[in-house]
C-alpha cells in the first residue's frame, strides 16, 4: 500500500520541510498540520511538548499519515524517544539529520559547528548529543534564539526588526567561525538572508530540508500517495494561508482547514 506522509510543526516552520517534500515528490501527497493555536512549543516544558507531539501526531495518524516527518526542532529534540516508544509508523525527526549534515562540513573545514535553535532544543542538548556522537572531536556552540519564532510567526523575515534580533543573538558567535550553522528550528530559514549576512563564511543548514531527505531515503517514489498537500491548523487559518503562499512562493496553498487539537 502507497505511504502517506504526515509533516507537523507548531506553525509554519514546518513549511520549510513542506517545500523540499514538494521538490522531491512532486505531485505527491503530503498531509500538514501546524499548530497555530499553541505556538510557540519552543518555551514549553518537554512535558508539555510531549503531550502536543502526541496529540499532532493521533490527528495525522487519524488523517491517514502513515509516516510522520516531525518538522519541528523542538519536538524533536525533546520528545522523539516518546513518539517513537508511542507510535508504530516510522517517525523521522530533525536533529540526527541535521547534525549528520553539520558533522560532513564541519569535517572539510575547523570541525566547528553552530546549533540555533529554541530554548526547549538548546536546553535539551539534543543536537550536540548527535554531533559529539558522530565525531566527538567537533567543536559545538549552542545559541537560543526565542525571538525567531514570533518574527517567523507575523511575518518579519527580512528588514530592521529581523535584523536588529538577529544580529543581537548572533553577533557574539560570529568569531567562533563555524563551519556549519545549524538552522535547528525549522522556522529559521525563513530568515536565512538575515542569519546568512552576519554569519558570513559559514554553511547554513537547513534541518526541515535535511529531515526529508532522509525521509527520501526510506521511501521510494513510487510507493507515496499521489495527490498533493492538504493543510489543517488549530487556529487562524486565513493568516496560516497568507504566509504559507508568501513562504512557499505560490499564488495560494489551497484551502487551510481549521481542527480542534484538543480533541485528539
Ligand atoms: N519550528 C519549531 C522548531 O523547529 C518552532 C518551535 C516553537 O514553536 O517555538 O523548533
Amino acid at each position: 500500500m502507497a505511504t502517506t506522509v504526515g509533516i507537523f510543526d507548531s506553525g509554519l516552520g514546518g513549511l520549510t520541510a513542506a517545500a523540499e517534500f514538494e521538490k522531491l515528490f512532486d505531485n505527491k501527497k503530503y498531509i500538514y498540520f501546524g499548530d497555530t493555536a499553541r505556538v510557540p512549543y519552543g518555551t514549553k516544558s518537554a512535558d508539555t511538548i510531549c503531550r502536543y507531539a502526541t496529540q499532532d501526531t493521533r490527528f495525522l495518524l487519524d488523517k491517514g499519515a502513515s509516516l510522520i516527518i516531525v518538522a519541528c526542532g523542538t519536538v524533536s529534540a525533546n520528545a522523539i524517544d516518546h513518539l517513537k516508544r508511542n507510535f508504530d509508523v516510522p517517525i523521522i525527526g530533525v536533529v540526527e539529520p541535521a547534525a549528520k549534515k553539520a558533522v560532513e562540513l564541519a569535517l572539510c573545514g575547523k570541525g566547528r559547528v553552530t546549533v540555533l535553535g529554541t530554548s526547549a532544543t538548546v536546553k535539551s542538548g539534543a543536537y550536540e548529543r548527535a554531533i559529539k556522537k558522530l565525531d566527538a572531536s567537533i567543536e559545538v556552540r549552542s545559541v537560543a534564539c526565542p525571538m525567531f519564532v514570533p518574527l517567523v510567526e507575523n511575518g518579519y523575515t527580512s528588514g530592521e526588526a529581523a535584523e536588529l534580533f538577529v544580529k543581537e543573538y548572533l553577533q557574539p558567535t560570529v568569531d567562533f567561525e563555524a563551519d556549519a550553522v545549524i538552522l535547528g528550528c525549522t522556522h529559521y530559514p525563513h530568515l536565512s538572508g538575515v542569519i546568512g549576512s552576519v554569519l558570513q563564511g559559514s554553511t547554513l543548514v537547513n534541518s526541515g530540508k535535511e529531515a526529508v531527505i532522509a525521509a527520501s531515503y526510506l521511501l521510494g517514489n513510487d510507493s507515496v500517495s499521489v495527490g498533493g498537500p492538504e493543510f489543517y491548523v488549530s487556529d487562524a487559518p486565513e493568516s496560516f494561508e497568507r504566509l504559507a503562499s508568501i513562504f512557499m512562493q505560490k499564488d495560494a496553498v489551497g484551502q487551510v482547514n481549521c481542527i480542534d487539537i484538543e480533541s485528539y
